[in-house]
């Protein structure tokens, strides 16, 4: 019987500790692998892609996704990253926003600002 409730709280510490979600505070989550595909997009590939689409106005990938808490990103990433497209009506990469490309690059872009956002702890490889 001890032995059976020992295991339970195990687990309960256990599931504690790994659970994830969008809103996760980084002191109970462990750094995501940054190489292997997690359910919803590619943290790796979210980097290759900030490089590309938004370094040259939001400097370095480090700066970049240190910009917003992981909640901030949650919210902006919400509903196809539509306040994220907001925020760019009226720039030069208003089309770049609105287009297909994007709808394919922000699940993407989303793991990679959120794993190395303001609250975490997290580093990315390069921070360039
Ligand atoms: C051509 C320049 C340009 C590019 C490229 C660009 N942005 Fe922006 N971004 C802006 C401008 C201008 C604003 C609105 C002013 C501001 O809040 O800085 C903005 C606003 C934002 C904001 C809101 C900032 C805030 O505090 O409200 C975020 C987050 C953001 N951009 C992320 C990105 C991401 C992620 C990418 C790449 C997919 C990107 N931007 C590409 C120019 C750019």
């Amino acid at each position: 019987m001890l032995l059976i409730k020992l295991l339970l709280g195990l687990f309960i510490f256990v599931s504690s500790v790994f659970s994830c979600d969008g809103e996760r505070s980084f002191e109970s989550c462990k750094l995501l692998p940054y190489y292997e595909e997690t359910t919803y997009g590619n943290i790796k590939q979210g980097h290759v892609i900030y490089k590309k689409e938004c370094r040259k106005c939001h400097g370095s990938s480090l700066e970049g996704a240190k910009m917003h808490t992981s909640h901030e990103w949650w919210l902006l990433f919400q509903d196809n990253a539509q306040n994220l497209v907001i925020k760019h009506h009226e720039t030069s990469v208003e089309e770049y926003f609105k287009s297909e490309k994007f709808r394919e690059h922000y699940r993407d872009l989303y793991e990679f600002l959120h794993e190395y956002c303001k609250d975490s702890p997290n580093l990315p490889p390069t921070t360039g």
